[in-house]
């Protein structure tokens, strides 16, 4: 955004619908309009964590095709995922580092400060799962992954929504998981508990925010085959086969599926949704609620 350096500059403006008045007024509140009506044609910068591989990175992708400039977080190198969105048009920024640490999350904000845009986007996208049966779980494992997969998102949000009250606008997305509704796999312990954590904070966000036109949802991926978990899957048949059957579409998904299901949430298409945490998981929990469903009916007809 360009930056006023006389408070007496003025410019010239065409008022009403059919440009019928010119009128003078001060540059700092023609720049204020602009601003506060979204007449901008860049829709703002996103920022994404966990956006060098998976589910992270295609949203990057599918952000950078949406038009937003982008500002772009992981642990891991960023260099491919930033020349795939620059090629894509757009203007995109990598702050490498561990989101976990407030050296990042200043870089984090030094960075969008320094672009003098909107901010009208956040996608929390890391985790961590330190997978055990729950006697054997540490405390270091319990902290290190409600850091990663919880905090993290307290903290990015604390960060960010500043800028996003600036406007009175914004629209954040955590991507938790049907791991929040339901414990079917075995030593989630951890990571279970801290996407349900993810879709309680959420919802108090939605609500504190709400007022101020920032909306805050979640999504809960199902089963979705990434570069991480391409291979385990592939060795994996057995378990493959009996996972995608579990799902109602008989498959596992794509990122790319995910990342289509983020754009809409942080366009103004879904500008009465928040509050909300929607499963992109090809019919897994309805799947899981008709079996629950089943067993507690045979169980009653036992009776
Ligand atoms: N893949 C699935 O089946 C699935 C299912 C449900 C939910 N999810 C959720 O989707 C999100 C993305 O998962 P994915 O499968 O794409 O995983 P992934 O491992 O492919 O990507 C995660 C990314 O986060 C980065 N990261 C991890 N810790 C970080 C940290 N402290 N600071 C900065 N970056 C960090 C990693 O380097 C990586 O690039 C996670 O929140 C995960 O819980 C995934």
């Amino acid at each position: 955004m360009q930056r006023v350096k006389n408070e007496t500059d003025t410019c010239v403006v065409l008022v009403a619908h059919n440009f019928a008045a010119v009128r003078r007024i001060p540059l700092k509140q023609y720049l204020n309009a602009v601003s506060d009506s979204k007449l901008f044609t860049s829709k703002g910068v996103a920022i994404v964590s966990g956006a060098a591989h998976g589910i992270g990175r295609q949203i990057a992708l599918k952000l950078a095709r949406d038009g937003y400039t982008l500002v772009l977080n992981d642990i891991d190198d960023l260099g491919s995922v930033i020349g795939e969105t620059r090629a894509l048009g757009s203007t995109a920024i990598p702050v490498q580092g561990d989101i976990t640490l407030p050296t990042t999350i200043k870089a984090l904000t030094d960075t969008i400060e320094g672009l003098k845009l909107p901010v009208s986007g956040l996608v929390n996208c890391v985790y961590r799962n330190d997978r055990a049966p729950f006697l054997d779980l540490s405390d270091e494992n319990w902290l290190g992954t409600w850091e990663t997969t919880f905090f993290s998102a307290v903290r990015t949000c604390r960060a960010i929504i500043p800028f996003m009250l600036l406007h009175r606008g914004g629209s954040i997305v955590n991507i938790s998981s049907v791991h929040a509704v339901g414990s079917g796999e075995r030593d989630f312990h951890a990571y279970d508990s801290a996407k349900a954590a993810l879709n309680a904070l959420t919802r108090s966000l939605a609500v504190e925010f709400g007022p101020e036109g920032i909306r805050v949802n979640d999504i809960m991926p199902g089963m979705i085959v990434v570069e991480r978990n391409e291979e385990w899957w592939t060795s994996h048949a057995k378990e493959f086969e009996a996972s995608a059957a579990a799902h109602a579409l008989k498959r596992p998904g794509k990122p790319e599926e995910v990342a289509e299901a983020v754009s809409f949430l942080l366009s103004d298409a879904a500008s009465f949704i928040t509050g909300a945490s929607i499963p992109v998981d090809g019919g897994l929990t309805a799947v899981l609620s008709d079996t629950t469903a089943l067993t507690l009916a045979k169980a009653r007809a036992a009776c």
